[in-house]
């Protein structure tokens, strides 16, 4: 590992105030994306979609990282340019999901394990060889009655930090996810509650695992009321408890905080972006930042409808979204530039 590549690709994707495109859906979420729409759930469909997605014109203005799945860091465009060329030449780098999916964790009824570290050194190595600069491994956390129980949180942070070690040694910036899912009627406070006490798990394990931290990107959920608790948190109090609860957990060396979308709707999750920018962004050691999949996606991908006549509204959509998350970065997001 070059501890001076990993500092400069993790800080790159974000200069200018850009962030980062996840395009890594598995096949399986991909297809269930797809069925909800009534799109042909085929290689051919999703690799059409991809190619809208890396052609969109002056994508590369917004975008400085995209995260691709298996499937489509080995897939060209039409014209048999590979995806991962088209995105180097619009000036965006290319990652990859490479964690396994989660499964159930044995003995804890209703919480899940990421797999996927057995042959990941080979995986990496193979992947680095294509072009991907960085990798994504996501964990998920639920939050109930009784969980997340101890033996989740600490199963879940030790695979992200074997994982964050492997892809540093191949010279990959890892991009550390730990989801704390919004379904559920817990109270935002809840909600911070569990992703301190997951953060500080991750980070504890992190250090365990030597990464260096100024060579990786954390990727969280912003701290919110579960999607069923009747009081939901505005803005304010979403940019003021994310950011405390961050502040709290997540070393100054981190170079970048890259939120999840997680479900909510494309214009909240800008809004609430923009409301930790705006609030805080000169007080705070790290780019507050996004690496969203459905919150910029989705509009593209209900314009296209798995039409080729509709690429190019479709592409207008997902360029939409992107610079109003940039404006989100610098908290300048408004009414006005959303309904442009
Ligand atoms: P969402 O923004 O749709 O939550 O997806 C982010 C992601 O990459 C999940 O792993």
């Amino acid at each position: 590992m070059n501890p001076e590549q990993l500092k400069s690709i993790a800080q790159g994707v974000f200069k200018g105030d850009k962030a980062l495109l996840a395009m890594d859906e598995s096949n399986p979420t991909c297809n269930k994306r797809f069925a909800a729409l009534g799109i042909p759930q085929t290689v051919e469909a999703r690799r059409a979609y991809r190619e809208l997605i890396v052609t969109t014109p002056k994508l590369g203005h917004y975008i400085g990282g995209a995260i691709l799945y298996d499937e489509t860091i080995r897939q060209q465009k039409t014209d048999g340019t590979p995806f991962i060329k088209a995105l180097v030449d619009a000036g965006i780098v290319p990652g990859i999901k490479v964690d396994a999916g989660a499964t159930d964790l044995a003995g804890h009824a209703g919480e899940k394990v990421t797999e996927g570290l057995d042959g990941l050194r080979d995986r990496l190595g193979e992947y680095a060889a294509m072009g991907a600069r960085f990798a994504k491994w996501r964990a998920v956390i639920a939050i109930g009655d009784v969980i997340p129980s101890g033996g989740c949180i600490d199963a879940n942070a030790h695979a992200l930090a074997r994982y964050a070690a492997l892809c540093q040694e191949a010279g990959l910036v890892p991009i550390v996810e730990p989801e704390v899912l919004m379904d559920g009627d817990h109270t935002i406070d809840r909600c911070a509650e569990v992703t301190e006490e997951v953060l500080n798990a991750v980070f504890l394990q992190l250090r365990t695992q030597r990464v260096m931290l100024e060579g990786m990107i954390l990727k969280p959920n912003m701290v919110l009321s579960g999607l069923e608790c009747p009081t939901q948190a505005d803005l304010d109090e979403v940019a003021d408890a994310t950011v405390n609860c961050f502040l709290r957990a997540v070393p100054a060396a981190v170079p970048a905080i890259a939120f999840l979308s997680g479900g909510q709707s494309a214009e909240l999750a800008s809004a609430r972006l923009n409301a930790m920018n705006a609030r805080f962004k000169s007080r705070v050691p790290w780019a507050l930042a996004f690496s969203y999949s459905r919150a910029i996606q989705q509009p593209a991908l209900e314009a296209w409808h798995g039409e080729d006549a509709n690429v190019r509204i479709a592409q207008e959509a997902l360029l939409h979204r992107a610079r109003c998350n940039q404006a989100a970065r610098r908290g300048e997001y408004s009414a006005a530039l959303e309904a442009q």
